[in-house]
């Protein structure tokens, strides 16, 4: 470095200020902020290497009226894009200047945002970088504190909280994003027994093929049927620390790679296939983070049934019609619509458990993706008090989801001729409500018509679908501003079960 520029103390940790357009006089000279052209607009950030600061803007002025509860002042990318902005350097130390007194006015709930200013710091630092050499890595661990004066919301609880979520996420990520080399139904099974194993609240089971087969899973076996892994289904419970008040049962897809089976996925439509168990990755993250929170009176259920569709003379075909676990039976259109069919039969198994509730997230259908956009969720249900209660989190937490009504009108579409249901229907349009209908039938034990299971009064259950297809990965424009897995939603869905806890 040449002699004529001043080295400040670089060991320091570098200073992290927020600045609205009405505060930016008492941080920066004017003059300068003009070069700059820094005015504290939402999202600018400017790093003055030579003082050690960052600059993060944060105020948001809408130039066209707009009703988007999601456009608003989210810390999370606010923090992913300071870090951004440091990503080619050293900087590993970060200190957080002045958030309360520039948060008051925006928000008020300043521990919360605080939170998850630091998550989206954290989150923007990592990436999977097991396959690139240490050099290109630009992954960090970061050393974040605060400013005196921002002291006072860093309780235990917060950091622990902290710490759970900045885990669960990282776990979503890191396995959505891994190869499907290594991410198998074979190493999923492994890899959950591990995460939990030393947790004295969870129990795991893992359930075999023959157990499938014992249990007449014949929609889900028919989707693993050619890979060279046999088809597994995951079970993990936590139990809470006291009395049993609520049940939860949260169902991933587990389709660890969609090929398309028979019906394969062309031009270019396969790549990105790997974040095709994005919904067990999802719920994996949930449970990884409550594992470290302790619920009270909530017991919460996760089932993954893993398969990977894929092609050899034993693949499942177009014409078949498949019983499921429910007796209800398919008949197979199309071998892509793979995933509604390994959500029947876990479904099923799910409403076995007799939960209060059922959340189902899935890389479900592309038509989601065009219709809502790779951003958000597609949320759709059969309850309005559970569509309402979580729609209420994701707006609180800023996660992009949009409640889909699921029409009546399209019920038939998914109706069979010489089946009970049919795997697309009949007609190419709202193929995400669609799927959401067919789901609907594995959920209300009304349907079922399978006697061995012995249900005698059969119930519906209040449940809602997340359509991630879109979601769960992205390009660059995502509040991480990464490119893949997002870990989205984990945040949401773990304040609603942290809520439901409260009740
Ligand atoms: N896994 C895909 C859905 C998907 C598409 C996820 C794009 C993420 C991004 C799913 O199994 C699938 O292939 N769905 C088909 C359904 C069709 C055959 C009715 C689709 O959406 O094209
Ligand atoms: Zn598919
Ligand atoms: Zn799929």
């Amino acid at each position: 470095m040449s002699s004529l520029v001043q080295i400040p103390p670089y060991n320091e940790a570098t200073k992290v200020y927020l600045v609205s357009e009405s505060t930016l006089s008492q941080y920066l000279p004017l003059d300068l902020a003009k070069i700059l052209k820094f005015t504290g607009r939402y999202g600018q950030v400017i790093v003055l290497a030579e003082k050690n600061e960052v600059y993060v803007g944060v105020t948001l002025t809408r130039k066209i009226k707009s009703v988007d509860v999601f456009s608003t002042v989210n810390t999370y990318q606010l923090g992913a894009k300071v870090v951004r902005a440091l990503q080619s350097t050293e900087v590993s130390s970060l200190r957080v200047m002045n958030f309360a007194r520039e948060m008051q006015n925006i928000s008020q709930d300043i521990s919360r945002y605080l939170l998850n200013f630091m998550l989206g710091m954290h989150q923007a630092a990592w990436m999977l970088d097991s396959y690139i050499s240490k050099d290109r890595s630009l992954r960090k661990e970061l050393n974040i504190s605060v400013s005196i004066e921002d002291q006072v919301y860093i309780t235990d609880n917060w950091q622990k909280e902290l710490e759970a979520l900045h885990a669960g996420i990282t776990l979503t990520r890191r396995v959505v994003d891994d190869i499907p080399e290594e991410i198998h139904p074979e190493s999923m099974s492994e890899l959950i027994q591990k995460e939990f194993a030393s947790h004295k609240n969870a129990v795991v089971k893992i359930l075999q093929q023959y157990q499938l087969e014992q249990m007449g899973m014949g929609a889900l076996l028919a989707v693993g049927r050619a890979s060279r892994y046999n088809p597994v289904l995951t079970h993990v419970i936590l139990k809470p620390k006291g009395v049993v008040k609520h049940r939860l049962a949260l169902v991933g897809k587990g389709l660890t790679y969609d090929s398309g089976g028979l019906d394969v996925k062309v031009g270019g439509y396969m790549r990105t296939m790997k974040m095709d168990m994005g919904g067990s990755g999802l719920m994996l993250g949930v449970m990884k983070a409550l594992s470290m929170m302790n619920l009270e009176h909530t017991e919460v259920h996760w089932m993954t049934g893993f398969v990977e569709n894929m092609i050899d003379g034993s693949s499942y075909k177009s014409d078949d019609i498949l019983t499921t676990m429910s007796g209800q039976t398919i008949e197979v259109l199309n071998t892509d619509a793979e995933g509604r069919l390994t959500l029947a039969d876990v479904l099923t198994y799910a409403t076995l458990q007799d939960p209060d509730y059922i959340i189902d997230a899935a890389t479900l259908t592309g038509a989601c993706v065009r219709a809502i956009s790779e951003y958000a969720t597609g949320l759709m249900g059969n309850d309005q008090e559970l569509i309402d209660m979580l729609m209420e989190v994701f707006i609180e937490e800023q996660e992009n989801t949009v409640h889909i009504p699921m029409s009546e009108v399209l019920r038939n579409e998914v109706e069979g001729e010489i089946s009970d249901l049919r795997n697309i229907g009949k007609e190419p349009n709202a193929g995400h409500i669609t799927a959401g209908l067919f789901l609907s039938y594995f959920v209300d034990q009304n349907c079922f018509r399978n006697e061995s299971l012995g249900i005698k009064s059969p119930k519906a259950y209040p449940w809602v679908h997340l359509d991630i297809a879109g979601s769960a990965y992205n390009k660059q424009k995502n509040d991480l501003e990464a490119n893949g897995a997002t870990g989205q939603s984990v945040r949401s869905l773990v304040r609603f079960i942290q809520k439901l806890d409260q009740r």
